[in-house]
């Protein structure tokens, strides 16, 4: 069995969620509200604007699009400040491992990311020449749980979907993966991530003979 492995790149490989949530939660505190952690969970894996209008309306602050265009510019640039200072260190336990496994045994990896900061996340943390293709939010138009950023890393790949697993630690990204007919891994729990095949806290416990056989029973 060939397969191909598609990484979301926030939560998954990377600790960068937690800046994500750290520069929303500044920005709604600036308006004049907050929101909760539940609510931030809502908020993986989903493009910039789309998250500003889900915050915005938690609020009920209502913003013409050119002051929306300046509020995620804002969001943005604190953002950016957090991930310039990150280093290898702030890579997420396991991810080092698998990718330096799967490369070994010859297997394609993509990226599939919601972020347009994928660049110079993976260039700070030293992961970018892992990758066969990188999918971004620079290289999507529709935001997860549409399926199209999968869909284009298995194009990439010249894989088919039903070879593919994707990991993910967003709901949105979970259904992503799914409205793509790929396998998926579930970086979180049952609870946050309904429809996910398999469930880790990180990739440490991850193996390809355990990914092959998950793509083995999903076809039989
Ligand atoms: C990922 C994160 C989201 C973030 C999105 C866009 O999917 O999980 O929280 O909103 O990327 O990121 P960006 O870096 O383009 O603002
Ligand atoms: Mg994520």
């Amino acid at each position: 069995t060939t397969i191909a492995c598609i990484f979301d790149l926030d939560g998954v490989l990377v600790d960068t969620a937690v800046y994500h949530y750290q520069a929303w939660k500044k920005l709604a505190n600036s308006l004049g509200f907050d929101f909760s952690e539940a609510q931030n969970e809502q908020l993986k894996g989903v493009n910039r604007m789309r998250s500003l209008d889900m915050i915005l309306n938690w609020g009920r602050v209502t913003k013409t699009a050119a002051e929306k265009e300046e509020l995620a510019t804002l969001k943005n640039s604190w953002y950016v400040d957090m991930i310039n200072k990150m280093s290898v260190s702030e890579v997420l336990p396991g991810s080092l491992n698998l990718l330096k496994a799967l490369k070994a045994q010859g297997i394609k990896i993509a990226l599939g990311s919601a972020s347009k900061n994928s660049g110079l996340i993976l260039e700070r943390t030293e992961l970018a020449h892992f990758f066969d293709a990188i999918v971004d939010g620079n290289a999507v138009t529709t935001s997860k749980p549409d399926p199209e950023v999968f869909i284009k890393g298995a194009e990439l790949l010249n894989a088919a979907a039903a070879d593919c697993i994707v990991f993910e630690d967003a709901a949105a990204g979970v259904q992503a993966a799914i409205a793509a007919d790929m396998a998926v891994i579930g970086i979180g729990t049952a609870a946050n991530l309904p429809g996910a095949d398999e469930y880790y806290k990180d990739l440490s416990a991850i193996t390809v003979e355990g990914l092959i056989n998950l793509v083995k029973s999903k076809h039989s």
